[in-house]
């Protein structure tokens, strides 16, 4: 079974339209109001849809979350069984302050299919390299970078790593540096940093480091599409996020999750571009119309391009 890659237009225009929501509030110095803009315009638009839809990951749990809450039931219930996981703003300060990178995102996989990520941290690794045993989150970063260089046959010096800028990942920024690593520090949204990887075009040899674990799950859809490797581990730090954890069902809180852990089977994953950024442009409001462009991917019917859409305001 697959997902109908007739939902792949219908998911474009549901992340376009979230995006075009969000847009009205960029620059606005107001995270809270373009994040719920978007929350607002994802849920009213996937509940029009033909599916029997669930969200796997979303704003949150339903005593926090009144929209798009984890567990929450989606569409007319008439389609497939689909889990959802939502970040209708990635990148909520890029939004608010008019910054390059805020996107609207989605991922689809069939019924059980995708992980329901808690919200906590993610240490988190990719690359283009699909091999066992080259790149790994248990190696040190040193001999990740060697036999990435190895691999691709390229110095360290040549390489470059995408992290994001965190007091926290001052260890590996220095080890890096060390190595002569070029590095792509970015500010904020990692689902975007890590698909870095899936071309050559954006020249970035790897990502790493940690972030949200939700917006991991969210990356790895798009990267399983690209044939790319990721891993991850959740970071569970106070006793709350703990028992959270194995009400989810996890019960090895220092797992190293696969790629194909995290997702399987087919899935649909779209990035609209609000403000421009490395992936896609950001919303352009033309007269009556608005211009979005969107990353999508479809693994099964192996689509991996940038979708540029006209539409009516
Ligand atoms: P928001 O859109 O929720 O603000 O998240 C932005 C983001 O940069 C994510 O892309 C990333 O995973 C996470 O925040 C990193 O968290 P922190 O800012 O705490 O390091």
């Amino acid at each position: 079974m697959s997902i109908d890659k007739k939902f792949v237009d219908q998911f474009v225009k549901i992340t376009s339209q979230a995006a075009l929501a969000s847009s009205y509030f960029v620059g606005k110095k107001d995270k809270i109001a373009a994040d719920k803009a978007a929350v607002d315009s994802m849920r009213t638009n996937l509940n029009n849809l033909d599916i029997q839809g669930q969200i796997v990951i979303g704003e949150g749990e339903l005593d926090e979350a009144p929209m798009l809450y984890i567990g929450e039931k989606l569409g007319t219930n008439k389609g497939p069984q689909v889990d959802i996981a939502v970040d209708p703003l990635e990148g909520t300060n890029f939004a608010a302050n008019n910054l390059p990178g805020a996107l609207s995102v989605i991922a689809i996989s069939e019924k059980n299919n995708l992980f329901k990520a808690p919200e906590t941290y993610m240490e988190k690794i990719s690359t283009r390299v699909n091999e066992k045993n080259v790149i790994d989150l248990d190696f040190t970063v040193k001999q990740n970078i060697y036999n990435l260089s190895d691999y691709l046959n390229k110095n360290p010096e040549n390489l470059t790593a995408c992290i994001l800028d965190r007091p926290r990942h001052k260890e590996i920024i220095d080890e890096l540096n060390k190595l002569k690593v070029n590095l792509k520090l970015i500010t904020d949204g990692d689902v975007s940093g890590a698909l870095l990887v899936t071309e050559e075009k954006y020249n970035v040899d790897i990502f790493l480091g940690t972030g949200g674990g939700p917006e991991g799950v969210l990356a790895a859809a798009a990267l399983d599409a690209f044939n790319c490797n990721f891993q991850g581990r959740f970071l569970f730090k106070t006793d709350e996020d703990k028992v959270r954890a194995k009400k989810m069902g996890i019960n090895d809180l220092k797992k190293k999750y696969e790629l194909n852990e995290i997702v399987t089977g087919d899935s649909i994953f779209c990035a609209t571009g609000i403000t421009s950024g490395d992936l896609v442009e950001g919303i352009e409001i033309q007269g009556n119309n608005f211009v979005s462009e969107t990353l999508v991917t479809h693994k099964s019917s192996d689509l991996k391009k940038v979708i540029k859409l006209k539409q009516n305001l």
